[in-house]
């Protein structure tokens, strides 16, 4: 559904007013040659402090190689000029895909993303210049509740949660994943990350976000065992990860992409305000009622409050962690969060709030990761709102210290070349940058292979329609 007040600003002075009007903390730097900067992040330099983040296609194979399509992505992206290329959501094992079309890394295909990432590497060399070397992470994942991996969903749970179960009809005796998958998972990481070492990825991010089970685990207050209730037994899977893929695959770099407040109300959230919770399950807040739907998203006693992603983030950098994207949100419940956008898509709630407001919240918990570990870089997100004026607020955050980089994940999709457009020019088009309409996630939704329906339309506008148009018909 269209938002009211969505972006129209004749120029960056009526963005700058409402920002202010609104009491926001968004800044623009008019100059934006610090993004130009190399940086230093697990040994390794960064061309520039700007980066396309993770942006998955849907367009892998039965089998999890990367499709025609992914490579065009790729190759578009590197030729782009970004600094850091953030390679999508990649499973680690078949049952956690998030769709049949998912990209998989296993023993059999691992040479095939070698290929990708050397097609990647060679064409942002050919564009930039020989010494343009960027940093390609590939994003290491399993599901979790949003696991599908046969076109039916297997969600895999780490605890029941009264607001997401719902969504997927997930019932009260459900099973959770015990202990002993938890830890045999933390291996599959391992041999993930292995292999996509060498495929040469310069990095492996365990991915900690959007509520699939490497963050959801880090919400399980409810959870008993090793892996929930306390702090230090909730974010156990994902620091023996980091460890045992830091201690057996050697040369690796590990980097997280770290959800650090993910909307839901405590205690089923993470990053939350834990204001008035006994540490009794039973005292938390119960009242559905209270929420018009599933799809609704939370509203304020859900305030973010960063104690513990802080405290995660010192323990992942102590644990030779290199670098930290901050995220946020739930893109299945509370996608506003996760991407601020002037359009949902079909059927989704209006968020009662700005996306100005969204902005904002990312660019301040940002910050705040950044201040918890000033030590190693942190990349920032939730940019792409913006549209034209993003590459001046990411000036501004970089040049400030708020973050070390900016990431982009749909203004990459819908204008690849972002990067080097601000580079060089130091402006981004209006005309080509992303309109934030959520097709590309409707076209995932209705299970196409996406990417932007606006400003790559001969390839992807006919893929949207036929999506919509099964989707109707069902
Ligand atoms: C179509 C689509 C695919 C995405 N795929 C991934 C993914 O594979 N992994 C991930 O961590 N985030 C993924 N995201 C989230 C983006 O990386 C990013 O965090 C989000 O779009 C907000 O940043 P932006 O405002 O620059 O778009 C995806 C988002 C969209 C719209």
């Amino acid at each position: 559904m269209p938002q009211p007040n969505a972006f129209a600003y004749r120029n960056l002075d009526a963005l700058k007013e409402d920002v202010a009007r609104r009491g926001l903390e968004i800044g623009f730097d008019d100059d934006v040659s610090c993004l130009g900067e190399p940086l230093v992040a697990g040994g390794h330099t960064i061309p520039n402090r700007l980066g396309v983040l993770p942006m998955e296609g849907c367009d892998g194979s039965a089998d999890g190689r990367p499709g025609d399509l992914t490579r065009r992505r790729y190759v578009r992206f590197a030729q782009g000029g970004s600094g850091l290329l953030w390679f999508e959501a990649v499973a680690v094992e078949r049952m956690g895909r998030a769709n049949p079309r998912q990209l998989w890394i296993h023993r059999d295909n691992w040479e095939d993303f070698a290929r990708l990432r050397e097609e990647a590497v060679a064409a942002a060399r050919a564009a930039m210049g020989p010494d343009h070397q960027p940093f390609t992470v590939i994003q290491l994942v399993h599901s979790g509740r949003y696991s599908r991996p046969i076109d039916v969903p297997r969600p895999v749970i780490s605890h029941h949660c009264p607001y997401l179960d719902p969504v997927a009809k997930i019932g009260p005796d459900y099973p959770v994943i015990t202990d002993g998958e938890l830890e045999a998972l933390e291996d599959a990481y391992v041999e993930a990350a292995r292999l996509a070492r060498r495929a040469g990825f310069t990095a492996v991010d365990l991915k900690a976000s959007h509520r699939y089970l490497g963050s959801e685990l880090l919400a399980g207050f409810t959870r008993p065992g090793r892996y929930g209730g306390s702090f230090e037994n909730r974010t156990r899977f994902l620091l023996n990860t980091v460890r045992k893929v830091r201690a057996e695959v050697p040369g690796v770099t590990v980097v997280v992409r770290l959800g650090a407040y993910d909307g839901l109300p405590h205690p089923w959230g993470w990053g939350a305000a834990m204001d008035g919770f006994t540490g009794d399950p039973a005292a938390a807040p119960r009242d559905l009622a209270a929420w018009p739907g599933p799809h609704t998203p939370p509203g304020p006693t859900a305030a973010p409050d960063l104690t513990e992603p802080s405290r995660l983030a010192r323990l992942l950098r102590d644990a030779g962690v290199a670098l930290i994207n901050v995220t946020m949100g739930n893109p299945y419940f509370a996608p506003h969060v996760t991407r601020p956008h002037d359009q949902g898509t079909a059927g989704q709630y209006v968020p009662d709030e700005h996306p100005l407001f969204g902005v904002n919240r990312h660019f301040t918990l940002a910050r705040e990761i950044q201040r918890a570990v000033p030590e190693i870089p942190v990349a920032g997100s939730g940019y792409s709102w913006l549209r034209q004026f993003a590459g001046q607020a990411a000036a501004h955050n970089v040049r400030h210290g708020w973050v070390a980089l900016a990431g982009m994940g749909r203004q990459a999709f819908a204008y690849p070349e972002y990067a080097r457009e601000l580079l060089e020019k130091g402006r981004l088009e209006p005309k080509r940058s992303c309109v934030t309409c959520s097709k590309c996630t409707q076209i995932m939704r209705d299970g196409g292979q996406t990417g932007c329906v606006t400003q790559d339309k001969a390839l992807y506008r006919p893929i949207y329609l036929a999506g919509r148009e099964r989707a109707t018909k069902r």
